[in-house]
């Protein structure tokens, strides 16, 4: 081994200052991350996942459509709601377990659908699946995945829920959600906010600038549960007619993802739905949309207790996952932080993506003296006047 000397430590740390690699991995983290345990926040992930994926792959990862405002009126929503901590409350014990459908959950965050994580490490949903268990997580398995239901079902120890995109034929959708059923799956979740393209411009700018060997790359990654599905899905001229089919065609729980208005949170209620998720899909499918915490309030005043409501879109902070609570949602869903978690340690990096953003939930909760879920409310917030 080559000791490092004064002066070449010098060359070495100038070498290092001038590679737009390490530049872009540390521009927010100037300190050495070797291990999950050095991450201290989300933000450092995202840097390192950067600095590691091919441009393409980062690119599909972190942007949006168009100018990416959606994915950054997400992120910026929680800037403009602010907390009424209550004092002299006993928090020596904290308690996050929420429950969903009968089932007891240790705490509120789950793993929103994101397909296909072939394309972020070569263990995809399976290492995503292994973290999830390790943490007593709920997993929401995208339709387009690398691995299929049953593998991730086996590796996750329970079935995961399952998001559907609907197929354009009805009996290839059929197919499909006998197969999910045979998996053991209880819960099917229909994403409806795409509904037929979508500009994904800085991704594919950053895949022009991308020298490496797609065709073999995607060549390797699978996607089971795509196979059989003639005639592509989600179709422009899907309607709630479809809702009523799948709720005769299964007896899975039915949670519709991707609603944004009092409107079609009415709709999906008496539609027969289970459970809704307001979602944006994390700004990916319509430009300058409002922020999912933002609509949040009008879903669950529109469905005044009937049905759980849950949201995703830009939770990076356990504070921010406090707020979305204080406002009415059951559960929060992540979607890219723990894929940044993936891509650089694998199920050992979800696991720390887990790890951190419950502990600054517990920390927020001690801190604003709400040590139970049930006791943070809306007056634990107050909103801002930020569209002024
Ligand atoms: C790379 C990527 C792939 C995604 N794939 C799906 C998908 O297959 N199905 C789906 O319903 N949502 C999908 N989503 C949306 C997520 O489920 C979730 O709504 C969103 O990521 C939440 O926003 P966040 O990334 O800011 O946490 C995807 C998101 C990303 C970033």
């Amino acid at each position: 081994m080559t000791a490092i000397t004064g002066s070449n430590r010098r060359h070495f740390l100038r070498f290092l200052a001038g590679s737009p690699l390490v530049t872009r991995a540390f521009a927010q983290t100037p300190f050495e991350i070797t291990s999950p345990k050095d991450v201290l926040a989300i933000t450092d992930l995202k840097e390192l996942a950067h600095a590691k994926l091919p441009p393409a792959h980062w690119g599909f990862l972190a942007s949006g459509v168009d100018d990416d405002l959606t994915v950054q009126a997400n992120i910026e929503a929680f800037r403009h709601i602010g907390l009424r901590p209550r004092r002299l409350v006993d928090v020596s014990k904290i308690d996050m377990r929420v429950e969903i459908f009968g089932v007891k959950w240790d705490g509120p965050i789950y793993l929103s659908a994101v397909g296909p994580q072939g394309l972020f490490h070569p263990d995809g949903e399976l290492a995503t699946a292994r973290a999830a268990r390790a943490k007593k997580t709920l997993l929401m398995l995208a339709q387009g995945t690398s691995n299929s239901v049953e593998d991730v079902a086996q590796a996750l120890g329970v079935p995961p829920w399952y998001q559907l995109y609907m197929p354009a034929r009805w009996d290839a959708a059929e197919r499909l959600i006998r197969r999910v059923e045979s998996a053991g799956c209880r819960v099917l979740v229909w994403t409806v906010d795409w509904q037929g393209g979508r500009n994904f411009e800085t991704s594919k700018r950053l895949s022009r600038t991308d020298r490496s060997d797609c065709a073999s790359c995607h060549a390797s990654i699978k996607s089971p549960m795509l196979n059989g599905i003639e005639g592509g899905y989600n179709m422009s001229a899907v309607t709630w007619e479809y809702m009523d089919r799948l709720k005769k065609l299964t007896s899975m729980k039915l949670v519709i993802k991707g609603l944004d208005t009092r409107e079609d949170a009415k709709m999906a209620v008496e539609h027969g739905a289970d459970g809704v998720v307001v979602s944006n899909h994390g700004g990916r499918e319509v430009e300058t949309l409002c922020a999912t915490v933002d609509c949040l309030p009008e879903v669950v005043d529109a469905v005044g207790g009937r049905i759980p409501v849950f949201v995703d879109g830009g939770f990076r902070r356990g504070s921010d996952v406090y707020k979305a609570l204080a406002l009415g949602a059951r559960a929060v869903g992540i979607g890219r932080p723990y894929i940044y978690g993936l891509a650089v340690f694998g199920q050992d990096g979800v696991e720390r993506v887990l790890d951190i953003m419950n502990a600054e939930l517990a920390l927020t909760m001690r801190q604003c003296g709400t040590p139970s879920i049930a006791q943070i409310t809306r007056s634990s917030v107050v909103l801002l006047d930020h569209r002024a």
